[in-house]
């Protein structure tokens, strides 16, 4: 089980402190739950002060698929190890849609984040449009697909993939438990032809939107579900230690 709150932009300097502060203090000890942060960029070294001797990791939200040199205003996989990044969200979809990112491009950013031992977490899912005419497995399926080209795994540890329903982000509206394991198993067939079954099985597969502490309990205890991508609910350190709790408890 793992579960990341996506902080997004959100949190300036000190409320980024007192977030990871309460969340550190909230969360305790997660036993065998791995638990991780994702704040802004600029606030990623002083949350990492935060954290450091606690159970909790570090996560960036984006990167740039290059290492260094003349890309303004970017930030490369080997600056995100240097202050203390395990994670980092690649692919998510408000990435995608506002930033036009295609699944080649999060390829080139898992390859050079892997490359730099950082734990990609690969976010795909459909809009609510895709859905409704029927296209969500093919969308998510190729999404998969390109995104992984060549990527490797060797234990499941190395990567992380994340199913967000794009319909259900940030709007209340979360998938139902039902809907989130059908695409979680067809993540997992994929992940499993790809990988291996052992392999395949060891990677978390994490559901996201607006999951809240009333609803994760449920989603987490489907067998292909491993966790949550947390955001709104990730901004509060007692919703978010109690969606930990709720991993906790299925684990
Ligand atoms: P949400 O966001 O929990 O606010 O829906 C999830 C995400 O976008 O990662």
């Amino acid at each position: 089980m793992l579960v990341a709150g996506n902080w997004k932009m959100n949190m300036d300097l000190t409320s980024a402190r007192q977030l990871a502060t309460a969340v550190v203090s909230e969360v305790g000890d997660p036993g065998p739950v791995q638990v991780a942060v994702c704040p802004p960029f600029i606030n990623l070294d002083s949350t990492f002060s935060v954290l450091h001797g606690s159970p909790i990791r570090l996560g960036a939200q984006n990167m740039h698929d290059e290492v260094w040199g003349a890309f303004t205003g970017e930030i490369s996989a080997p600056m995100l190890r240097a202050v203390g990044c395990h994670y980092v969200i690649v692919g998510h979809s408000e990435r995608r849609r506002l930033f036009g990112e295609s699944n080649e491009g999060v390829n080139r950013k898992i390859i050079q984040a892997q490359k730099h031992k950082l734990v990609p977490i690969v976010c795909v899912g459909e809009t609510l449009e895709e859905r409704d005419a029927g296209r969500e497995v093919a969308v998510v399926s190729e999404q998969v697909r390109a995104s992984l080209a060549g990527i490797h795994n060797a234990d499941g540890s190395e990567l992380v993939v994340a199913y967000e329903p794009v319909w259900a982000i940030g709007t209340g509206r979360t998938a139902s438990p039902a809907q989130a394991q059908a695409m979680h198993a067809i993540i997992r067939r994929l992940l499993v032809e790809q990988f291996g079954s052992d392999t395949g099985a060891d990677t978390h597969i994490l559901y996201g939107g607006s999951v809240k502490p009333g609803s994760a309990a449920e989603l987490f205890s489907k067998p292909d579900v491993d966790g949550g991508l947390i955001g709104g609910a990730s901004l509060k350190a007692d919703e978010f230690a109690l969606i930990v709790e709720a991993a906790g408890e299925v684990a």
